[in-house]
């Protein structure tokens, strides 16, 4: 079976081709740097990118995996949540296919394609059911317990107010380093622990100590807007210099991964659950990736995420989603 991709739920205009479960083409086009002035998303600027890049990208997609529009199959196609502008632009686009094509075609949600983005590794351990599945991205920062259907993911938590990618992009805004923040602060965050950083005549910082919001302590939910409020008054009045940025960066970082950390074992400790899969432009953070690492072997948890590529916003995992839903197997 050969299954379209199409993603625009929000700033990425992505297409993508898989033959059962293989990736064959997966094409993004970004307008990022149509929204770096804005510090963050402007939906008008983001579906006017879609309706204009879509039919190119589709074109794209087919030619890298070198089929035409008559070897199609079947369509999946980015259904909610997302920009509504943005996610229109794109259903849109995939129902005049479908029907044109006259092949069946299947809506995806957006955060359960994020975490169908581990069952396209290759080669990679097989999942067991129930796991529990965290979503970190720009727009979602979601804990979810899968007991056995992509169509079924039960939500345990959610964020109260910024999504973490937000809390990133955000911060970046604030130590005036760009946008996206989150590899921003993450090369930042880097240096702080890099050596020459702390090499002779330079002395050694502590890292600035920015609150951990737990929330109450049976809640699965998240808060940022007061670290981010924190970070805010922390810079104000403050000389910045790359090396303030650097420490600031770290200290940020940290504060949001204790608590995504912690939050992430104690639902599987209250659910008896071994299994971790992770997903979302965040999960792309090397600091993230092996703080978790580190702490689900010690319990002995088997921990997934995808490469950095389908961890940020793409099509294949919205094609391979849409290949399963198709076929009824989840
Ligand atoms: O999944 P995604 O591409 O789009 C949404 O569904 O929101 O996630 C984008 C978010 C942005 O907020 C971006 O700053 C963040 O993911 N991000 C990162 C990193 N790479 C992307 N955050 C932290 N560290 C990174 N390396
Ligand atoms: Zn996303």
């Amino acid at each position: 079976m050969v299954t379209l991709g199409i993603e625009t739920s929000c700033d990425e205009t992505a297409a993508a081709v898989i033959r059962n479960g293989r990736i064959l083409s997966n094409i993004v086009s970004s307008s990022v740097s149509l929204h770096e002035k804005y510090g963050g998303v402007i939906p008008e600027i983001a579906s006017r990118f879609h309706i204009e890049y879509i039919s190119q990208v589709t074109k794209k997609a087919l030619k890298k995996a070198r089929i035409t529009f008559s070897d199609l199959d079947q369509i999946a196609v980015t259904e909610a949540p997302g920009l509504p502008g943005s996610l229109l632009a794109g259903k849109s686009f995939a129902k005049a296919l479908s029907y044109s094509l006259g092949i069946p075609l299947v809506g995806v949600n957006h955060l359960a394609a994020h975490l169908y983005a581990n069952f396209l590794v290759k080669n990679s351990p097989s999942v067991q059911y129930p796991f529990v599945g965290a979503v970190v991205s720009g727009g979602h920062t979601n804990i979810f317990i899968c007991e056995g259907s992509f169509n079924d993911l039960a939500i345990l938590g959610r964020t109260r107010d910024d999504a973490i990618g937000e809390a990133f992009d955000k911060v970046a805004k604030i130590l005036g380093i760009g946008y996206p923040g989150g590899p921003r602060i993450e090369k930042y965050a880097k240096r702080f622990t890099h050596p020459l950083h702390t090499r002779a005549g330079f002395t050694k910082k502590s890292p600035v100590n920015f609150p951990r919001t737990y929330l109450d302590k049976d809640s699965f939910d998240f808060s940022l807007s007061g670290l981010k409020t924190a970070v805010l008054y922390y810079v104000k009045n403050r000389k910045m210099p790359r090396r303030e940025i650097s420490r600031v960066s770290w200290s940020f970082q940290e504060a949001v991964f204790d608590v995504l950390a912690e939050k992430i074992v104690k639902a599987c400790k209250k659910f008896r659950i071994k299994e971790v899969l992770l997903g979302g432009g965040v999960i792309a953070n090397m600091r993230l990736r092996a703080r978790l690492k580190l702490v689900c072997k010690k319990l002995g948890y088997k921990l997934f995420y995808p490469p950095p590529a389908l961890c940020v916003d793409n099509a294949a995992m919205v094609a391979g989603l849409g290949e399963v839903l198709l076929k009824k197997e989840v």
